[in-house]
């Protein structure tokens, strides 16, 4: 399917790279960049709401940041419970639908309890869906979702696709990575194959609201094919 169309961008997923460059920059503690992190997540949700995202996946916690220290994890945890603390009102009354992918029971009870009932909360909410990586990996979320998929009875791309954890989601149109590293570090890996790729050496904390608007630009201007001509 050519086209040359403006397009708007349905579902964009962001690896939020950069917390602990933006605060070694600084010479400040990485605890305080990921907080701005935060606070650019604040932000950028407010965003995608305004301009009309359906859907934004934000990788927020992967299968391999358990590597980190204890500490960082630690304070990720208690960024993660304060944000839903402090934000979860405000989301849920404009409509927002907060949806985890990844295995997220791996966390702590008082994590995983407090992410159930935000969900549940927001569960009927037709807004904006965002969508939060907890313990995500592609890989993984492909092996789940072709064993799945073999127990019903046929491996196909649509029927793993079916099982995906972003099922109920667009299919992914822009996938944007801060920081200025070129890699995808095993996020949304399938749900990739077709979306447009932006690398941008804006740190995370640094990331706003034009940034966002910019990169949906662009991503309006670009001529897909889907391999087409
Ligand atoms: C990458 O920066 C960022 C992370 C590993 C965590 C992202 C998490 C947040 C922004 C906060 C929590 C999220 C929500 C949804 C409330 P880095 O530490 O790898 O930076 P560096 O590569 O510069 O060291």
């Amino acid at each position: 399917m050519a086209t040359s169309e403006p397009v708007r961008a349905r579902h964009v997923a962001i690896i939020m790279d950069g917390n602990g460059r933006w605060a070694k920059k600084r010479h400040l503690p990485r605890a305080l960049g990921h907080q701005r992190g935060v606070d650019a997540v604040r932000r950028v949700v407010r965003g995608a709401r305004e301009l009309g995202v359906e859907a934004l996946t934000l990788y927020a916690f992967s299968t391999e940041n358990w590597r980190r220290p204890e500490e960082e994890i630690s304070d990720l945890m208690g960024l993660m419970k304060r944000f839903i603390l402090s934000d979860l009102d405000e989301f849920a009354a404009a409509g927002v639908r907060l949806k985890i992918i990844g295995d997220y029971k791996a966390f702590r009870p008082d994590v995983v309890e407090l992410v159930e009932g935000a969900v549940a909360r927001t569960a009927d909410n037709s807004g904006t869906t965002l969508a939060v990586a907890l313990n995500y990996g592609a890989q993984d979320e492909i092996a789940r979702a072709a064993i799945k998929a073999a127990a019903k009875g046929a491996i196909t791309p649509d029927t793993i696709a079916a099982e995906l954890d972003t099922a109920d989601l667009p299919p992914l149109d822009l996938l944007i990575r801060t920081s200025g590293e070129v890699r995808l570090s095993n996020f949304l890996l399938w749900q990739a194959a077709y979306a447009e790729l932006l690398f941008t050496d804006v740190l995370w904390p640094d990331f706003s609201v034009d940034h966002l608007r910019d990169a949906l630009e662009m991503f309006a201007n670009r001529d897909r094919r889907y391999g087409g001509r």
